[in-house]
């Protein structure tokens, strides 16, 4: 047995403890299932995401596993715990859970062992991080991961298409209202690793980032990475403060589901109607927004498609085809 088999079965066996807690404790229920519960969540979709509770104790986890038997150096490289340091920042040989009255949220890989975990606060001023996240291990590489692929990766197949949102509240929602082809780059910027692990289901994305400032800069990056992979991709704009998860809670899953394909748009017109709502009245303006969307056409690597939407960016725009490639391959020559 190797070392990360260790680190799979400590991680599953943790999994199994804070599902537990969260169904079967007094403060797993009161706190822990009571806060899911107001956030919308059914039984159902509890069990598939295998969520849990980790009690407000220094060391619950720590010594139920000790009381299993497991290493302490499990729980360390899996970062279920962390060493408590001496005043010379020393080990002083002490150890505490990381994840401490959370709801947690299991991570899986798409051979759905849990590799690591998601963990939000249930208080309203902490001052810790809304989220905490499991550090990097052999078994977890962060920007390797998408949260629910594993539960998605069937129906991304069948429906032929992958919805990227940015948080585990997003995928819990949508995958309850029947949206089950649903995962999230869970905050951090999307990587060219992400957009492989997808490619490897299917080619074509649609971003459903927070309608945020944030969300907006993100699905724009997240645009040319994903046009870069060599896959198609569009993106749905939600109302200014508002996320999938909150939106379809808002409006039920058939209004929701209507919403997304009534607003889907190409990265054209996405990135046309984002620089440039008055673009037609002010050539400054729509001279920006073409330079915006011939920088995302020049990541496709695919000619055809290249020239597909060199063509869609002239009918847009009313610009002549032949002007737009010359200024096309001005772009390309001064950005290589
Ligand atoms: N995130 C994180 N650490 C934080 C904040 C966010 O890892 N301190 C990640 C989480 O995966 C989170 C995602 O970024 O789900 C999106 O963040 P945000 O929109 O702020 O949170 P929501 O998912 O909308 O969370 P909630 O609805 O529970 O407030
Ligand atoms: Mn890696
Ligand atoms: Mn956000
Ligand atoms: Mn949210
Ligand atoms: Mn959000």
């Amino acid at each position: 047995q190797n070392e990360k088999d260790s680190q799979f079965i400590v991680s599953n066996w943790a999994k199994d403890h804070y599902h537990k807690l969260l169904l079967n404790t007094d403060e797993g229920q009161s706190i822990g299932l009571s806060y899911l519960r107001q956030r919308g969540l059914n039984q159902t979709t509890i069990q598939t995401f295998e969520l849990g509770y980790s009690l407000d104790q220094w060391d619950d986890l720590l010594k139920a596993a000790q009381k299993e038997g497991f290493e302490a150096k499990y729980l360390e490289k899996t970062g279920l715990t962390i060493i408590r340091e001496d005043e010379q920042g020393k080990d002083s040989g002490r150890r505490y859970d990381r994840f401490r009255g959370r709801v947690m949220f299991p991570i899986h890989n798409v051979s759905g062992r849990v590799i690591g975990f998601g963990a939000r606060t249930l208080k309203a001023n902490d001052k810790t991080a809304k989220y905490l996240n499991s550090p990097e291990s052999e078994i977890y590489h962060k920007s390797d991961v998408l949260y629910g692929m594993y539960q998605a990766r069937q129906a991304i197949r069948t429906e032929e298409l992958c919805y990227l949102v940015e948080g585990y509240l997003d995928v819990l929602s949508l995958h309850q209202g029947g949206i089950k082809n649903v995962v999230a780059s869970s905050g951090t910027s999307l990587t060219e690793s992400q957009i492989r692990l997808i490619s490897r289901y299917t080619d074509n994305v649609t971003v459903l980032y927070d309608g945020d400032a944030a969300g907006i800069r993100a699905s724009l990056r997240g645009i040319d990475l994903i046009l870069e992979g060599g896959l198609n991709v569009r993106v749905v704009l939600f109302p200014d403060g508002d996320d999938p998860d909150s939106y379809i809670r808002k409006v039920g899953d058939q209004r929701f589901k209507d919403y997304v394909d009534g607003n889907s748009q190409d990265f054209i017109s996405f990135k046309t109607n984002l620089v440039a709502k008055e673009a037609a009245h002010d050539p400054v303006k729509k001279a920006e927004a073409i330079r915006e969307v011939l920088q995302s056409i020049a990541k496709v690597p695919d000619p055809i498609k290249r020239q597909v939407f060199l063509q869609q960016t002239s009918g847009t725009f009313g610009i002549d085809e032949q002007v737009l490639i010359t200024e096309y391959n001005k772009l390309v020559k001064n950005s290589s």
